[in-house]
């Protein structure tokens, strides 16, 4: 399992490309299973989970082609056609890998009135269920059996009606499976509560381009109009919100100027609040942000929240860079019941935090010391690697294919600003 190193104290400048949303790609993807003709994406980041979307996809029948990409590029094109569908399972050892494998269940559903999807279990952030995507799939007409560990959908006579259905909890996923299940409904379906995030928006129009017909985008109520039949397209992905904000974050705490081309502060409202609020400098340009870091962060008090609220993906990386504010922090994780696996591997560092239930109060500290510590989840792993950034000394993160999960190509985006920082392959 490779690892990473990092010697720690450099500040970082220049310039570093954002590449797209894992979380747009993601569900974007499954798109492809709506039609059956070629939906291309471009700004395609290459990511683990982008790769193990793609196996998953031509296990239903799904050609996928990566259009020439240079080794030095970044993001790639790929062409998807689901001329035909083979299967419409989604078995238990590609899901149990990855979770956002569950987004082929509306879209199997829509195109071709069923689906079998093992459920997907469990993650080191929390039980995460997916009884709001079942509720809402069988609010717009779709029959619904658990078994063995699956769920098998059905819509009866083959084509789902559409339906209403009002979200008790805001939930991306199901908000997704929710929209690629309507768009091919019989009638309309009306979504309420609906997830608002910019990922959602991509998937939106990524559909209406495909010939969807969707109003209230960007809202939290949506109104889907059926259509027989959807065509082929070409889609950009958005720029990565949470990868921007990662640096963002490793910027403010390194010391440093950073300009990140291709983020989009249109996007990242709470996230450039917060980094304002402790004292960090943001200039947005039309394509990119530059983020300058001021001599010492001032502390902050945070809460996770929906949409246009502070993203949950960005509290490990604030917590890492407050480890060093003038001050007690306080932050509040309002999503995820287990999402401060980061706390005890940052206290390796140095870090002064306590977590109290859902609340961790760091009281920032002078310096962080430089240690091996091991990655648990996706921003857990970026907190770990902002904290070495920092730290005097050296740092080893270990497990880093949580790491590679999500950020694309992270050592050679960071050496090329400064960090001193390298893969170390083991075995
Ligand atoms: C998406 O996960 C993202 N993943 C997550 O990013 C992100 O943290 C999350 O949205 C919140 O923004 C992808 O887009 C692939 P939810 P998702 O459904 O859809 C509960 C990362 O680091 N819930 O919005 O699974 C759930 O337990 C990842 O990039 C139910 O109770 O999140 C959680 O408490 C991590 N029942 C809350 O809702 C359900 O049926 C929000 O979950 C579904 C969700």
């Amino acid at each position: 399992m490779d690892s990473i190193l990092i010697r720690g104290g450099k500040p970082l400048s220049g310039k570093l490309p954002i590449s797209g949303a894992k979380n747009s790609a993601l569900t974007l993807m499954p798109c492809a299973l709506l039609t059956d003709e070629p939906l291309t994406l471009r700004n395609l980041p290459r990511l683990a989970d982008v790769d193990g979307f793609g196996h998953l996809l031509n296990q239903l029948g799904t050609s996928t082609m990566v259009e020439g990409a240079r080794p030095e590029d970044f993001g790639r094109v790929m062409t998807m056609r689901a001329a035909r569908l083979t299967s419409t399972e989604a078995p238990y050892d590609i899901v149990r890998k990855m979770r956002a494998s569950i987004l082929v269940l509306g879209p199997l559903l829509a195109r071709a009135g069923e689906a079998t999807v093992s459920l997907p279990g469990g993650c080191a952030i929390g039980n995460r269920p997916i009884d709001l995507h079942l509720k809402a799939l069988e609010a717009m007409g779709a029959e619904i059996e658990l078994a063995a560990g699956y769920v098998k959908a059905t819509a009866p006579g083959g084509r789902l009606p559409g339906g209403s259905y009002v979200f008790p909890v805001v939930s991306v996923g199901a908000t997704e499976n929710a929209l690629m299940a309507a768009v091919l409904a019989k009638g309309t379906t009306r979504l309420e509560n609906a997830a608002r995030e910019p990922e959602i928006v991509d998937l939106c129009n990524c559909l209406v381009a495909m010939g969807a017909r969707i109003e209230g985008i960007g809202s939290e109520t949506l109104e889907i109009e059926g259509v027989d039949r959807l065509h082929g397209a070409t889609y950009q992905v958005m720029a990565d919100r949470i990868e921007a904000g990662s640096y963002a974050c490793a910027v403010a705490i390194t010391g440093g100027s950073l300009e990140l081309v291709g983020a989009n502060a249109a996007d990242m409202g709470a996230t450039l609040a917060a980094l304002r609020d402790a004292g960090v400098a943001i200039e947005e340009k039309r394509n990119s942000i530059v983020v300058t870091a001021p001599d010492r962060l001032g502390p902050l008090t945070l809460s996770t929240a929906p949409f246009p609220g502070f993203a949950t993906d960005m509290q490990a990386q604030f917590m890492a860079m407050l480890t060093l504010a003038d001050g007690a922090s306080l932050l509040t994780e309002t999503i995820f019941e287990n999402r401060y696996m980061h706390v005890p591997e940052l206290a390796r560092m140095g870090a002064d935090i306590e977590v109290r239930g859902r609340s961790a109060v760091v009281r920032g500290v002078r310096q962080l010391n430089g240690a091996p510590v091991m990655a648990t989840d996706l921003r857990a792993s970026m907190s770990l690697i902002i904290a070495g950034l920092a730290a005097q000394g050296e740092t080893r993160v270990s497990r880093i294919y949580h790491l590679d999960r999500g950020y694309e190509r992270l050592e050679e985006k960071l050496q090329a600003v400064g960090a001193d920082i390298e893969r170390i392959s083991v075995g």
